[in-house]
């Protein structure tokens, strides 16, 4: 039975914003009076089949197809892996009769494919997007787009003169708490943006990349040679196979790895077009595995002054060490309030100072002559009115995504109806690469040990 208090709560949120009931309330509902659960929208109004397949079946090519085949209408007709045991695997969950191969050339060329998803080491994403847009497929790419920021330009060309779907899986963009976040921002409830600052800190091995190899692996099992595509020759290495995002040959570091989220949704959020001047600093602090990338990084990237936003500094850092037990969020913070995001949950908090500056406090006033006190305070109440010196109570409201809500199902959804409609997607090849450009130029920046500067709109390295 509906207390006075939560009736009054569900009349206040009509519009998009709608309590979510049933079991998962009580999973969710730690200030009744104060959560706004978010409603996703039904979008998967078409039954045409699609089929898929997957290029790159490890955590998240596995995780990616999941999310996929949850879309209606879509089916699997495939999978591609180097590692024998992936494609073992593969038949395990989705039949003995799958098709599965090692090689991505010759499942391209299959015409009962309509779309893959390209969910290999950084390294291939490009090599793979674009041979499989020229085969006439479309391409759910993971993030980050590409390795080297020289390769975004011929990603976006290939999606241009092919006219293929290519989306960029940064997953977030996709989640209706973001949306929801945006149009808050859009609302201008938090001000104007001066400051963002976004953390992914961690403390496991996993949450490293210490990732399980398994012991079966070796050059039977895994077709190392393949792998390695444009990376410095070297004899097999299982580790380099397996925890291939410690190695700059195949991977993007924290940057390219995490960084990218954070900056993907904030990109989303205020529809940026990324910053102009990019530092980053770090070291290995922790995991002394072997690997060549740091652990801890810090970046700092001036977004400049735009139509769509005033001009924000975003602080970004990744800690793999962090003894107080890691954390993911990012802060948007405007003049008159903050967005803390994370979780798929974020809580806006907006409060507004005064017109009227402060009396009193820990000011100069306190040391005036008390002849000046008193001209002061009459000077005072002479120019500001009481509505002037009205404090704004500080209000506080929280959203979140029902539980068992997956911002990626909703990726995807936005993925097949592109392909479906002939539509956009959320986060096209120029999203991708303004993505990827500051986070591969916070590797530039942490490997030079110097300021790098970014043209966001052009894409391009500047001197
Ligand atoms: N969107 C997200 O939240 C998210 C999360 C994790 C990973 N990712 C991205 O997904 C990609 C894969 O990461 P992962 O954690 O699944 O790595 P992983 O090592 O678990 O899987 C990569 C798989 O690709 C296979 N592979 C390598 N080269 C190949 C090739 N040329 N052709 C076919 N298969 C090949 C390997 O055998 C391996 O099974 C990365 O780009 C990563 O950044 C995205």
């Amino acid at each position: 039975m509906s207390t006075p208090t939560r009736r009054k709560f569900l009349r206040q949120l009509g519009g998009t914003a709608a309590l979510f009931t049933g079991s998962t309330m009580g999973a969710l509902a730690l200030d009744e009076g104060k959560i706004h659960y978010l409603q996703p929208e039904k979008k998967h109004l078409s039954n045409d089949k699609i089929r898929v397949a997957g290029i790159g079946m490890g955590i998240m090519g596995f995780g990616d197809m999941h999310a996929a085949l949850k879309v209606p209408g879509v089916e699997i007709a495939g999978v591609c892996d180097l590692y024998t045991g992936h494609l073992e695997r593969a038949k395990e969950i989705w039949g003995k009769d799958l098709y599965t191969t090692r090689d991505f050339r010759e499942l391209l060329q299959r015409p009962d494919i309509d779309a893959v998803i390209v969910a290999t080491p950084d390294h291939w994403h490009d090599h793979i997007s674009i041979a499989a847009m020229k085969a006439g497929k479309h391409v759910y790419c993971e993030k980050p787009m590409v390795q080297h920021l020289d390769e975004g330009h011929a990603v976006i060309k290939t999606q241009k003169e092919t006219g293929k779907v290519l989306i960029v899986g940064s997953q977030g963009v996709s989640s209706i708490t973001l949306a929801e976040a945006k149009k808050r921002i859009k609302a201008g409830d938090i001000g104007e943006i001066n400051l963002v600052e976004a953390v992914n800190d961690r403390f496991s091995s996993v949450g490293a990349w210490q990732y399980a190899i398994p012991l079966d692996a070796s050059l039977e099992t895994v077709d190392w040679d393949t792998f390695l595509g444009d990376a410095p020759k070297l004899p097999f290495d299982a580790t380099r196979f397996f925890r291939w995002r410690n190695y700059r040959d195949y991977g993007t570091g924290v940057a390219g790895d995490l960084f990218i989220h954070l900056i993907s949704a904030v990109h989303h959020a205020l529809d940026s077009y990324g910053p102009s001047r990019i530092f980053a600093s770090g070291q290995l602090s922790f995991w002394n595995d072997g690997r060549d990338v740091p652990d801890v990084l810090a970046a700092v990237m001036d977004y400049p002054k735009t139509e769509q936003h005033n001009a924000f500094q975003m602080m970004l850092r990744v800690n793999f060490a962090d003894g107080s037990g890691g954390s993911n969020r990012t802060r948007i913070v405007g003049s008159e309030g903050v967005i803390e995001w994370g979780g798929n949950r974020f809580t806006l908090k907006k409060q507004k100072l005064p017109k009227a500056p402060e009396l009193g406090g820990y000011d100069s006033y306190l040391h005036f002559s008390a002849q000046q006190k008193s001209e002061y305070v009459k000077w005072y109440n002479e120019k500001f009115s009481k509505e002037d010196r009205k404090p704004f109570p500080p209000e506080e409201v929280k959203y979140a995504a029902p539980a068992g809500y997956d911002e990626r199902v909703d990726h995807f959804a936005n993925f097949f109806q592109a392909i479906r409609s002939g539509g956009t997607v959320v986060e096209d090849a120029s999203f991708g690469l303004r993505a990827a450009g500051p986070a591969l130029a916070s590797n530039l920046s942490y490997e030079k040990r110097k300021v790098v500067n970014w043209d966001p709109v052009a894409m391009k390295l500047l001197k």
